[in-house]
């Protein structure tokens, strides 16, 4: 029964493989610094379902702490963008007032239950706040085979 016992083994390595591929197509969605050519602060940003599903409210809790500008209630905005890996928008922006005041240094968050559109395989999640000029921001790519730096 020697076949036997080999052919298992090698079914439990094909399986292993699988798994670990299946986990790297749904690898978690972590979000980093923007690629920007200017410098602004990072958001901390947490999302809920991990991958976004069509159709469904995401919720996203964003945090952070700005170095510079103050957060103003009816005046600063949280602005959420899913977007193709060339740039173009994929939905209209998701736009939501902040309803508290925070002064510079001190740490914030705020929490927003955003539409998902219908996404293709690779895309990029923006997040910034802004008054309307950009205070922070983190970005997050989804999917394809194209690692950030
Ligand atoms: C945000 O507040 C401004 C004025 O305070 C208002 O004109 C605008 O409609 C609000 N936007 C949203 C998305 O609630
Ligand atoms: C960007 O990619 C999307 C999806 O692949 C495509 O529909 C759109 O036309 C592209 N836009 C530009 C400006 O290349
Ligand atoms: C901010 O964080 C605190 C503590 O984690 C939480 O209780 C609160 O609900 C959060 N507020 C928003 C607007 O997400
Ligand atoms: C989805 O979120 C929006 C606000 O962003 C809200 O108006 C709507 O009721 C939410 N829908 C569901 C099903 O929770």
């Amino acid at each position: 029964m020697k076949n036997l016992i080999f052919a298992s083994i090698l079914f439990a390595l094909l399986l292993k493989v699988n798994a670990a591929s299946f986990q790297l197509n749904k690898r978690a969605i972590t979000f980093g610094s923007c690629d920007l050519n200017f410098p602004v602060d990072l958001l901390e940003v947490k999302i809920g379902t991990d991958h976004p599903e069509f159709g469904k409210n995401e919720s996203f809790d964003v945090s952070g702490t700005l170095t510079k500008y103050d957060i103003t209630k009816g005046e600063t905005i949280l602005q959420i963008e899913y977007g193709n890996s060339n740039g173009s928008l994929i939905a209209v922006p998701y736009v939501q007032n902040f309803t508290d005041s925070f002064k510079a240094g001190t740490p914030f968050n705020v929490s927003a239950q955003v539409p998902t559109p219908e996404l293709p395989d690779s895309y990029e999640i923006y997040v910034y706040v802004g008054n309307p000029e950009l205070f922070a921001c983190a970005s997050a790519t989804v999917g394809g085979s194209s690692v950030k730096s």
